[in-house]
């Protein structure tokens, strides 16, 4: 019922609707009416009461709400089920719980603020409070352990064009994963795997996208590396249509979806190749490091199982797998 107060009252934003006519409308007491109200107030909403003519949603900061990301979403696997949370230690935790529980395929799991927000090489990620999409998505494909390098491509594929999609921003991808604005980090993507030899038996997807921070938002130490969409275009001056992180979780559910069906269907070559397309990576020189070794040379393609092929300055091609290798460009981050 709350969900329909809401969007009854998202219906009406023009003018006041009363507490009878939504009981009326909604088939419940008024008593009942006023409870949800103050349950969206607590949430955030801004909602206007006045006793004689009833209550006006005002335009509200920008809220998670799994009912408004639920508004239009075409997927059938994807955001099937979406669990909402308040606060919780990293999205990736709970939601390897409830896939080890044995959760459906394409659940999400959804927060504004991670107390222990994880990134990739056991690094820490930071999760200011209502300012991003931190979310978990609990994958069940039918594929070899060797394969879910590519879901990680497809991933940051799908940030590129959901970004694209809702703000109309260009965005880079920083091999394996890193979607970049502006040759600054802007989202991050954890994929995390429990596996046997031969089978996966869940992936949990993990992105981490910075939306509406301000640079001040940042620890100092992250502002010459991070920056969010909003803090692109505020620096740049483009002017950008007003989103809610609602709409951009929606059109990044769908793309994963389209991309997860072509990895089941083993049709990756386009994934691939929009990678690529984007790629910040190919054409520049790299380090790599790896767990005991340094390595320099140039960042030349991409495989069709999501490997990176670099010709070192020792004269050997590598195909370096993301795992446990960091790389930074010889000239900066990207
Ligand atoms: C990276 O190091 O680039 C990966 C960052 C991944 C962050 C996301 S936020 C949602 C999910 N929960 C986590 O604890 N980490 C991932």
């Amino acid at each position: 019922v709350k969900d329909k107060v809401l969007q009854k009252l998202k219906e009406n934003t023009s003018s006041f609707i009363s507490g009878e006519e939504l009981s009326g409308m909604l088939d419940v007491s008024r008593t009942a009416v006023w409870k949800h109200i103050k349950s969206l107030k607590e949430d955030g909403y801004i909602i206007e009461s006045s006793s004689r003519k009833g209550y006006r949603l005002l335009p509200s900061p920008d809220i998670i709400n799994v009912f408004e990301i639920k508004q239009g979403l075409k997927t059938v696997v994807i955001g099937k089920k979406i669990i909402y949370l308040d606060t919780v230690d990293s999205t990736n935790n709970y939601a390897k719980i409830i896939a080890a529980q044995g959760c459906a395929d394409g659940t999400v799991v959804i927060t504004d603020t991670q107390t222990s927000g994880r990134g990739r090489l056991g690094r820490t990620w930071n999760s200011a409070d209502r300012a991003g999409i931190w979310m978990s998505v609990v994958l069940k494909p039918d594929i070899p352990p060797e394969d879910v390098q590519l879901i990680t491509l497809a991933a940051s594929v799908a940030v590129v064009s959901a970004i694209k999609e809702v703000t109309g921003l260009e965005v880079g991808i920083k091999w394996p994963n890193d979607v970049i604005l502006g040759g600054k980090k802007a989202c991050g993507i954890l994929t995390e795997m429990n596996s046997e030899m031969e089978r996966v038996n869940f992936i949990v997807l993990g992105i981490g996208i910075n939306v509406k921070h301000t640079m001040e938002d940042f620890p100092e130490e992250l502002r010459n590396v991070a920056t969010s969409i909003k803090a692109f275009a505020d620096g740049k001056g483009i002017e950008i249509k007003w989103f809610e992180r609602n709409d951009l979780i929606r059109v990044l559910l769908c793309e994963l979806e389209r991309l997860y069906t072509d990895i089941i269907n083993g049709d990756v070559k386009g994934i691939v190749e929009r990678w690529k397309k984007h790629s910040v990576t190919l054409g520049r020189e790299v380090k790599i490091f790896s767990r005991n070794c340094e390595y320099r040379g140039m960042a030349v393609d991409v495989t069709q199982d999501g490997k990176l092929v670099v010709d070192c300055t020792d004269g050997i091609t590598r195909k370096v797998a993301s795992g446990e290798i960091s790389i930074r460009g010889i000239l900066g981050y990207t």
